[in-house]
Formats: structure tokens, C-alpha cells, sequence
């Protein structure tokens, strides 16, 4: 695609503060959507620019709340731009919605983040462009159709990191709270200042309660302080259960030892702030990817957490994605 004009950048629902942010790193205007639901409430889009030929970018996080009516606003606002003869059309999707249901969980259960997929082809979008998939092996759910760039938050927690440890914290593990999030905390450890230990918890699912418990843990935990890092905080339930069976082999036992979570996705919803209040909690590290809720920032923790920008990175992808530049610089080591 010869490209003449800029990239043109739209904001969804509850990503219009990260579509501004994307906007100004690369010094456009944000493009004018209005998204005024029938009263029924069925999703009605109508795009206000001039998008022939132009190379656009979608930005909406499919995220809480109302995860569903985001990901109709996505379906319509590519059909919407296809039908307005844009030029190409990337899907910026910085949390994917359904990405957990990435396999057939139990009979007779859809493959969600297949369907997801499905639906955004189907919606007329030429790429992708996410942040830290939580299943790598989404980016093959689509078709050669749609080419999909995977960014990640490695840099930046690295940074966090980098920041606590110069802070003067010390005797640190990163933990992973399960098996299937160990690849990607074990690949984020490479950023981090050396010296820095590794353990995961093994999770099992309890074949009569179908509830999750801790059956073990590898890697020496004992009298230091923890990362703990997982792609998404929800209801923060998996969070918690790791901080009090990871204290229970001994972790954080200093009286100024606790845990330093890391998550890229903070959604905090239902038992979040529950599950959160913990005195031996310090910090809380999450990204931008969807807004942080204003609840997360009341008394008991809203002072422990920090949040992150992606903004930057997604907009050095968007430049590049727009002049025909690879991202393979954006990866870091952690691709
Ligand atoms: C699960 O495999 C994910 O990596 C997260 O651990 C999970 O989605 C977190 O959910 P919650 O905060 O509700 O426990």
C-alpha cells in the first residue's frame, strides 16, 4: 500500500483516552466515530471522516464493561470502513476479549477466540495489531487474510523492574501463578537485573469441587520478596490463591518482605479489590490496554498501584505498520 496521507486512528468505547494518547505520539487528529445505540440497544456506528484509501487503525480494547457490545462495535466499525472504501483497515485490539477460550474447555463448549477471530475477518479487517495474546497460538486462528502483529509489555515491565531493584529491593523471585503463563514470565525475567530467581506454582483443577488449588511449586520461594506476574488480573482470584500458597512455602516471611505484582491486563472485576487488600502486597503493576477502573483506586489500594502506558509502543507500531517498517525492533528479546 503506497501511503500519501498519514494513518487515520479511531477510538471505541472506553479506548478513546488510549486512542488520544496513540494519537498524539504520532501527531494526527483523532478520527470523529459517533456510536449512538438504537434504543433497543443495538450498536449503530457512523464513521464522520473521509476514509477512502486511507490506511486506518481501529483502536478498542474488547474489555469490561460490557465486553460484548465492544466487540460489536468492533464487527461494525470494519464493515463500516470497508463499505467507506478505506484503503486498509488494522484492528488495534490492545486486551482481546475471548482470548481464554481458546480451546474446547469441555464437550460440547465453543472454540470463543476462534469465533473472534472468525468475526473480525468476516468484519472486513486487513490486521491486527494486540499486546501480550494470553494464548500465543490465537495469532493462528485467522487466515493469511489477516496478518496479525503480537506485541508485548517485556520492556516495560523490565523497566518497573529495573526501578524497584534501584529502589534498593532485593532477594527477588518472579513467580509464575500458573504452568501455562511460565514461558512467557520466564522470557519477561530476561529484562529483569540478573540474580533475579524463577518458581511456578502447579495448579490443579479439583475434579469434584472443579475449583483450582495449588498442588506445588518449583523453585525456592523461601524469605523473599516475590514478582508475581500473570497476563491478566480479573477477579484477581488466581492472584491471591498463589500470594497465600507461595506464603504458606515460606515466601516474604522479613517483616518488609511481600509481593509485587505485574499484569498487563488489569481488569479487576467482582472480588478483585477483596482479593487484592493484603498487607503484604506492595505494589500493583498494570498497563493501560483498557482503563483501570476508578473502584481499583480506593483507599485500601488504590495507593499500591501503577499504571503503565502502551501508548507508545502501539503508536511506534502503528508508524511503522503504516511506512512498511518490520516491528521486529518493538519485540525486544521477548518475541
Ligand atoms: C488464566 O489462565 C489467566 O492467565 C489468568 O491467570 C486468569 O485469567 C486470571 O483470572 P482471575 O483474576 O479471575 O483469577
Amino acid at each position: 500500500m503506497h501511503n500519501v496521507q498519514p494513518p487515520l486512528v479511531f477510538g471505541g468505547s472506553d479506548s478513546e483516552q488510549l486512542a488520544k494518547s496513540i494519537c498524539q505520539y504520532l501527531d494526527v487528529p483523532l478520527g470523529k466515530v459517533i456510536n449512538d445505540p438504537f434504543p433497543n440497544g443495538e450498536t449503530q456506528i457512523r464513521i464522520e471522516d473521509n476514509v477512502r484509501n486511507r490506511d486506518v487503525f481501529v483502536v478498542i480494547s474488547t474489555c469490561r464493561p460490557n465486553v460484548n457490545s465492544k466487540c460489536m462495535e468492533l464487527f461494525l466499525m470494519g464493515d463500516a470502513l470497508k463499505r467507506a472504501s478505506a484503503g486498509r483497515i488494522t484492528a488495534v485490539i490492545p486486551y482481546f476479549g475471548y482470548a481464554r477460550q481458546d480451546r474446547k474447555a469441555a464437550g460440547r463448549t465453543p472454540i470463543s477466540a476462534r469465533v473472534m477471530c472468525d468475526m473480525i475477518e468476516t468484519a472486513g479487517y486487513n490486521r491486527v495489531l494486540t499486546i501480550d495474546l494470553h494464548a500465543d497460538q490465537i495469532q493462528g486462528f485467522f487466515s493469511q487474510n489477516v496478518l496479525l502483529d503480537h506485541l508485548n509489555t517485556g520492556d516495560l515491565f523490565a523497566a518497573h523492574v529495573r526501578e524497584l531493584v534501584n529502589a534498593g529491593l532485593k532477594d527477588l523471585v518472579v513467580v509464575s501463578p500458573d504452568i501455562g503463563n511460565m514461558k512467557k514470565v520466564d522470557k519477561y525475567r530476561q529484562g529483569f537485573p540478573d540474580g533475579i530467581g524463577v518458581a511456578v506454582i502447579d495448579k490443579r483443577r479439583d475434579p469434584i469441587t472443579g475449583k483450582s488449588v495449588a498442588v506445588g511449586i518449583v523453585g525456592d520461594v523461601r524469605d523473599k520478596n516475590i514478582i508475581m506476574c500473570d497476563d491478566i488480573m480479573s477477579t484477581c482470584g488466581t492472584m491471591r490463591k498463589a500470594i497465600d500458597y507461595t506464603i504458606e512455602q515460606g515466601a516474604a516471611s522479613g517483616d518488609d518482605q511481600g509481593f509485587y505484582l505485574l499484569s498487563t491486563h488489569g481488569e479487576f472485576v467482582g472480588t478483585a479489590l477483596k482479593n487484592l487488600d493484603h498487607p503484604k502486597i506492595k505494589s500493583i503493576c498494570v498497563t493501560d490496554t483498557m482503563p483501570t477502573p476508578n473502584s481499583a483506586f480506593c483507599d485500601g489500594i488504590g495507593h499500591k498501584i501503577t499504571v503503565l502506558s502502551v501508548a507508545p509502543l502501539l503508536s511506534k507500531a502503528i508508524r511503522r505498520i503504516h511506512d512498511g517498517q518490520s516491528i521486529s525492533e518493538l519485540l525486544g528479546k521477548f518475541s
